[in-house]
């Protein structure tokens, strides 16, 4: 991308160029390619102005990329006025340090650029601490950057004393931090473990779409929330844009959770703190796993998304596969049934929104919603249960009881029902069709 009336800056967008590994792209001097390196630093909010290739079979041990290298990279920061190099490599420290003195920018490596993305896209409490503390031991092999002017004789009070320098100091501080995050995060692991917050406090049905990066997720998440006909546009009451409240003709009120996408050869470092942030994919009763139906490898990502969600306790959440971006395949919009070896699959396009109304149809099938009405017997004691089960829509009917309380018929999922009973009135809301309460 070159400077000039068709590069329009972002606000608070830094102009990037990016640095890609032998064979990972062609070779080329006209517009950026796109891959998912590309998908990366555009998450990330990077401005993407410029690409260099990196032909080295082995990385130098000094700048990674070669003296030769660095210094064509030197010219295209200058000429681009960029202000970020972008390396798609995990660096250490010092080869990090070396390429920014030769281009006098910032560098950042994979594993720093997909760490801010998880810190933009972490809502959930649990993936916030996990991000950071990510962040800090990222950080804590890096200290020595920025901070070499302060490394001198300190001895302050309550410091560890005479002789340490301000370089023990701040390690020292990051690793209180460090297990101080890692102390919450066994209070958020241990409470969870307690049941599923989110769906107990709410009530109603939750649906995480989950998936590799740049499937669509985020665009069926747009689709899905904006559609006049399905959705009030309301959000959630976190005010968190990738949880909200949508409403959908045979489903009713529900949340529809955007989570980050999976990416390819994840840094081992950053594995947890992913994991935490797909906390909503565990609160989910149902998974919606959107796949790239043009990607040749989506066999390969789908094998991978699903080994990480047995992982985080999700191997028995029911799944929808959805097959997207079947408008670049010239595909038919339909439903296949579910087996032994795979959920039920929705082919459809998210961009065009050929096929959304059948996910919309399969996804309140998925819940259970399309079965007959449950018959409930409340005592006059189970008001409040009776007051929440209204307040979600999900009364179909309702006669009182000559000796009291109510008998009701409602429709909603049934374990959602389960635990609103267990949580507002245990003993006096019996179930009359099934012998189950
Ligand atoms: P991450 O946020 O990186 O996890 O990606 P994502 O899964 O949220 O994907 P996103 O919705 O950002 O879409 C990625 C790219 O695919 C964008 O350029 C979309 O415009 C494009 N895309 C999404 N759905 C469709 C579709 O149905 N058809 C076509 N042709 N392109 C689509």
């Amino acid at each position: 991308m070159r400077k000039g009336s068709e590069t329009v800056l972002r606000p608070g967008g830094e102009r990037a160029i990016l640095v890609h590994r032998a064979g990972t792209c062609c070779a080329g001097g006209g517009s950026p390619i796109k891959n998912e390196f590309f998908a990366l630093a555009q998450a990330a909010g990077a401005q993407v102005v410029g690409q260099v290739y990196n032909r080295r079979l082995r990385p130098d041990p000094r700048l990674f990329i070669g003296s030769g290298k660095a210094a064509e990279l030197a010219v295209q920061v200058t000429a681009l006025e960029a202000d970020l190099v972008l390396v798609d490599e995990s660096l250490s420290p010092a080869q990090e340090r070396n390429i920014e003195r030769v281009v006098h920018a910032r560098v950042l490596d994979r594993t720093g650029l997909i760490l801010d993305i998880f810190a933009r896209r972490a809502r959930s409490f649990e993936g916030r601490i996990a991000v950071e503390r990510a962040q800090l031991k990222h950080l804590s092999t890096r200290l020595v950057r920025g901070w070499t002017h302060l490394e001198r004789q300190k001895g302050g009070i309550g410091l560890r004393g005479p002789g340490e320098t301000q370089l023990e100091v701040d390690r020292r501080l990051i690793g209180r931090r460090i297990r101080q995050l890692e102390g919450r995060l066994e209070t958020v692991a241990r409470r969870r473990a307690g049941g599923r917050m989110l769906r107990r406090r709410n009530g109603i049905p939750v649906f995480a779409l989950v998936g590799y990066t740049n499937a669509g997720k985020t665009t069926l998440f747009n689709r899905l929330t904006r559609a006049n006909a399905y959705v009030a546009d309301q959000l959630f009451a976190t005010l968190d844009p990738l949880l909200r409240r949508i409403n959908m003709p045979g489903i009713g009120k529900a949340i529809l959770a955007d989570t980050v996408g999976f990416v390819s050869e994840l840094p081992h470092e950053l594995i947890d703190a992913f994991k935490a942030t797909l906390s909503e994919a565990r609160e989910a009763d149902l998974l919606i796993h959107v796949i790239d139906a043009a990607d040749p490898e989506s066999a390969e990502h789908v094998g991978v998304v699903n080994r990480v969600l047995a992982e985080i306790g999700c191997a028995h959440t029911p799944q929808l596969e959805v097959y997207n971006k079947i408008d670049q395949m010239n595909g038919i919009p339909g439903w296949r049934p579910g087996s032994r070896e795979h959920p039920p699959r929705v082919y459809l396009s998210a961009m065009s929104g050929m096929g959304v109304a059948t996910l919309i149809r399969s996804m309140g099938e998925a819940c259970g919603l399309s079965s007959p009405a449950i018959r409930l017997e409340l005592d006059s004691a189970a008001g409040r249960f009776r007051a929440r089960l209204f307040a979600l829509d999900a009364v179909v009917d309702e006669t009182p009881r000559p000796e009291g309380g109510w008998m009701l018929q409602v429709r909603m999922p049934e374990a959602v029902l389960e635990s609103l009973r267990r949580h507002f009135a245990p003993e006096c809301a019996r179930r009359i069709d099934v012998d189950v309460y």
